[in-house]
């Protein structure tokens, strides 16, 4: 049997059979192969629903010095932002009224955001929309952290891991971040009860089939219940602003594989598969996506949450055009859905 048979059949791999199956990513008969097999799933779960997320950018600041990321606390050349938390309730507002039921509240890893401000900020979106989730992505905490935020309301949690090599993570940060926490980090939020997602960028420097072998391998083991996957794109105030961005057809590739791997996952098409290529969100859905976010934050700061080169955050990305985003959906055969979009247990 071939490694795509094999993945198919049993919806697990060992890294090196992970490696062998990656080799094939420009092979059309295994591309399509896993494709068909990834719309098949996410057919039988989720019919043609496509859940929306609505972005809330809300801090641009952070402590931290990933050299991948334009927001990262040395570049001196970052305008930076955060939002009060009346501006993050008004987003909410705004999100409900376009039909949002999940506020992602994202950030940079910013000290003015204590823990009780969190906490208040999540009592505030939950009293007033009680029907709706809301997801955070703040970075790593502790486990303490994460359990007041869980009992604040907070449902899910979005944490990409980045990659699960020790040497590439080296890489990608400064000596001061270390892989072991941040897996650490997954392990307490699942056992917290978060619905939780990891993830990784798809091309970025120094990543190998061997080291993505690796990422597989670890999302089967963590059996997160989302997972954000995007290709690599530079930004010019990094020490990777020449580096060549992430592959459209790999991430795609890799999008059919985590949903074989996992069936019932929450896999956005992501924005930064959506800034490399126009068409590069419809295309995710095809492989297997089941997501799509679009930005929430308040027009004035979108361009400031300035992540990598050329992101797209204003016409279709955003959410004030849902009809235009519904219209994108329904050309590859999908609708948008009006609920919150739990992880099916
Ligand atoms: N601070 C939180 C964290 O670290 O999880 C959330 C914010 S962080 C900006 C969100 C994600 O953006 C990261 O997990 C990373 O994968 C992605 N990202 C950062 N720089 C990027 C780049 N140059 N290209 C593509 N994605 C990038
Ligand atoms: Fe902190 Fe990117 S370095 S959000």
């Amino acid at each position: 049997m071939t490694p795509a048979e094999t993945l198919i059949n049993s919806h697990r791999l060992s890294r090196e059979e992970y490696a062998a199956l990656l080799i094939k990513a420009e092979d059309e008969g295994t591309r399509e192969l896993l494709k068909t097999e990834a719309v098949r799933l996410r057919r039988k779960y989720y019919g043609n629903k496509v859940f929306t997320r609505g972005l809330i950018e809300f801090t641009n600041y952070c402590k931290n010095d990933c050299y991948y990321c334009g927001i990262r606390c040395g570049n001196q050349k970052a305008e930076r932002y955060r939002l009060t938390e009346e501006e993050i309730l008004e987003c909410c507002r705004e999100g409900d009224k376009l039909g949002f039921r999940t506020f992602v509240l994202q950030g940079g890893e910013d000290a003015w955001f204590t823990d009780e401000r969190m906490e208040k900020i999540i009592r505030r979106i939950k009293r007033e929309f009680p029907d709706c989730a809301v997801t955070l992505s703040i970075g790593e905490k502790s486990y303490e952290s994460y359990r007041k935020f869980r009992e604040a309301g907070a449902d899910r949690y979005l944490l990409r891991h980045e990659t699960a090599d020790e040497e590439h993570y080296r890489m990608l940060h400064p000596e001061n971040m270390y892989l072991s926490k941040r897996k650490q980090c997954l392990y307490n939020l699942k056992a917290l009860g978060y619905q939780t997602g990891a993830g990784f960028m798809v091309g970025s420097p120094g990543q190998t089939l061997e080291t993505l072998a690796a990422d597989l391998e670890f999302l089967q083991e963590l059996k997160p219940q989302m997972v954000g996957i995007g290709p690599f794109i530079p930004h010019h105030g990094t020490k990777f602003a020449n580096e060549k961005a992430g592959s459209v057809s790999l991430t795609l590739f890799l999008l059919s594989i985590i949903r074989i791997m996992l069936p019932k996952v929450l896999l956005p098409a992501t924005t930064a598969l959506g800034t490399v290529d126009p068409r590069g969100r419809e295309k995710g859905l095809e492989a297997g996506a089941n997501v799509v976010m679009p930005n929430l934050s308040p027009l004035r700061n979108r361009k400031q949450y300035d992540l990598y080169d050329n992101k797209i955050c204003t016409g279709d990305e955003a959410a004030e055009c849902r009809t235009c985003l519904a219209r994108r959906v329904a050309s590859v055969g999908y609708r948008l859905a009006d609920e919150r979009g739990d992880a099916l247990e």
